[in-house]
């Protein structure tokens, strides 16, 4: 690289399966995160934050396996303040070519009032935490978390220390999206001017969007000198969400005549990875998001349509192609092959292993049969339908019937092959979806209580494909389950069964309560 390069390269942290999986809600499967880890070293992401490991048995196994199979990118762990946390994350990403370890300690006055520590206790804690994570990996980031509420020499003082002990990136927290685009860069420029050794290492902006400024605030800390960018997909993230990977790279992409700024990332990837993370979290896109939203590249209005016929630049700052949206169309139909199928679903970002293919082979066949037309947007829903539902779950929906109408009770009839028996009831209900569920809780007892009921129609017509999100939470325990059916009863039956199956195998990974949300920042 060139030292002009260099100054200009920003890199992309990105912590969907970290800050993003904190998301109430969101909790990912250990197949899941693998997967999206994989694609997200494919997109060329410089570095992944995949998980807290001291959290619970989950995430130290998913955090080790990820960093055993990385190929490009740094993988990071997440670390409190403390010695056991730091080895503990140690532990898990030493597997990885480039390990990082990430430690962080609040230090804006009401967090140091948590652990109540003063300035000068938590200063002594911070030399030894970074010393001691220093010794274990040459890659240390440290983090001084709210670091936009923390006392400006108190900052500049702390992130000397965490300097002079080793660290070699600084992240500058926005924990609470609270923050301003001027302030952001006031921060970072103030650090780079105060702090002896700031030239040595890179500054990282971390934002969360509770403002709706987070893309904003890190762009702004990157004209002032960061270069490390902290996102996630889609925004994914507590509250308010995290710095969207996708805008942030967009935006200095497209307007790379005022942010001239270079990442590594195959923006054609953005789509495939957008989709997955909102179909494995459970967390869906909203329609006028932008990039990633349904709505981001559709011109409904006359004057835009005959605009972008005449010159697709009227309307569009960028094309659909550059993030990997490929037009939609009828893409197959019941006469098409498995070649063929296998050619859209690669156009369509899904490189399927053979017996993979042969699968959602027999489930498009099935759709076409059912359904007229057979569009992008049903396939992408079938493929993710395949990665969810899959036959060695413990549970699996075999055969549905319900009687619905305006004379209730409503009642179904359903047989679930559980543990490879196949198991019959029936049941009535307050609808046909509460009567299919009640079989669900008579043929599989349990207490965990359904926090998230959520349908989407996949495209448009009354034959469309239904996307159900079915959310459920067991001692502390949250779990996303989906399906997509033609028949919304049938998609909500699987989508609860998926959830349930997610469920046993938590169960089994970690005690009640052995979970990312129970860890407290501040607590040792
Ligand atoms: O938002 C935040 O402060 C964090 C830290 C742990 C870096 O996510
Ligand atoms: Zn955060």
């Amino acid at each position: 690289m060139t030292d002009m390069t260099k100054q200009n390269r920003v890199l992309i942290f990105d912590t969907t399966l970290r800050d993003g999986e904190q998301s109430p809600g969101a909790t990912m499967t250990h197949e899941e995160k693998l997967e999206i880890a994989s694609l997200l070293d494919e997109m060329g992401v410089d570095i992944i934050e995949a998980g807290f490991p001291i959290a619970s048995e989950g995430d130290f196994a998913a955090v080790s396996e990820i960093a055993k199979r990385s190929r490009n990118s740094t993988i990071c762990g997440l670390a409190r303040a403390n010695f056991k946390d730091i080895d503990r994350c140690w532990e898990a990403v030493k597997h990885a070519k480039s390990p990082r370890i990430h430690t962080f300690i609040g230090t804006s006055p009401l967090h140091r009032a948590i652990p109540n520590l003063d300035m000068d206790q938590m200063a002594e804690r911070i030399h030894e935490t970074v010393t001691h994570a220093r010794n274990l990996c040459d890659n240390v980031q440290w983090s001084p978390m709210d670091a936009t509420r923390t006392e400006s020499d108190y900052l500049c003082r702390v992130v000397e220390i965490a300097i002079k002990a080793g660290a070699t990136t600084i992240n500058i927290p926005d924990t609470v999206g609270y923050t301003y685009p001027r302030e952001s860069a006031d921060i970072i420029r103030m650090l780079l001017e105060r702090v002896p050794g700031a030239d040595t290492i890179t500054f990282a902006t971390h934002c969360h969007n509770d403002l709706g400024m987070a893309t904003a605030n890190s762009l702004a800390a990157v004209e002032a000198g960061a270069r490390q960018i902290e996102c996630t997909i889609n925004g994914l993230g507590e509250r308010a969400g995290n710095t969207a990977l996708e805008e942030v790279v967009m935006a200095m992409k497209v307007r790379h005549d005022i942010l001239p700024f270079e990442t590594r990332i195959d923006t054609t990837k953005i789509m495939n990875l957008s989709r997955r993370v909102a179909s494995v979290s459970g967390f869906n896109v909203q329609f006028n998001k932008a990039i990633v939203g349904k709505n981001a590249f559709l011109h409904e209005s006359g004057i835009h349509q005959d605009g972008v016929l005449k010159n697709v630049e009227t309307f569009e700052i960028m094309r659909p192609e550059d993030i990997g949206l490929v037009q939609k169309n009828i893409a197959m139909g019941k006469h098409s092959g498995r070649a063929a199928l296998r050619a859209k679903l690669k156009e369509l970002g899904y490189d399927l292993a053979d017996n993979q293919l042969n699968d959602v082979f027999v489930r498009f066949k099935a759709l076409a049969d059912r359904k007229k037309e057979v569009y992008d947007d049903d396939l992408i829903a079938l493929v993710a339908d395949q990665a969810t539902n899959e036959e060695h779950d413990y549970m699996q929906v075999k055969r549905l019937r319900v009687v619905c109408g305006t004379e209730g009770p409503q009642e179904a009839e359903l047989t679930l092959t559980i543990d490879g028996v196949d198991h019959t009831i029936d049941a009535t209900g307050d609808g046909p979806v509460d009567a299919a569920f009640n079989c669900v809780k008579m043929l599989f007892p349990h207490h965990a209580r359904l926090e998230l009921y959520q349908v989407h129609a996949v495209t448009e017509g009354t034959d469309a494909q239904a996307t159900v999100s079915v959310r459920l939470q067991e001692d502390g325990r949250i779990v996303t389950g989906s399906s997509a059916d033609t028949d919304t009863i049938v998609a909500s039956t699987k989508a609860y069964v998926n959830a349930l199956n997610k469920l046993i195998v938590r169960r089994q990974k970690s005690a009640p309560g052995d979970d990312v949300k129970t860890v407290t920042y501040h607590g040792e």
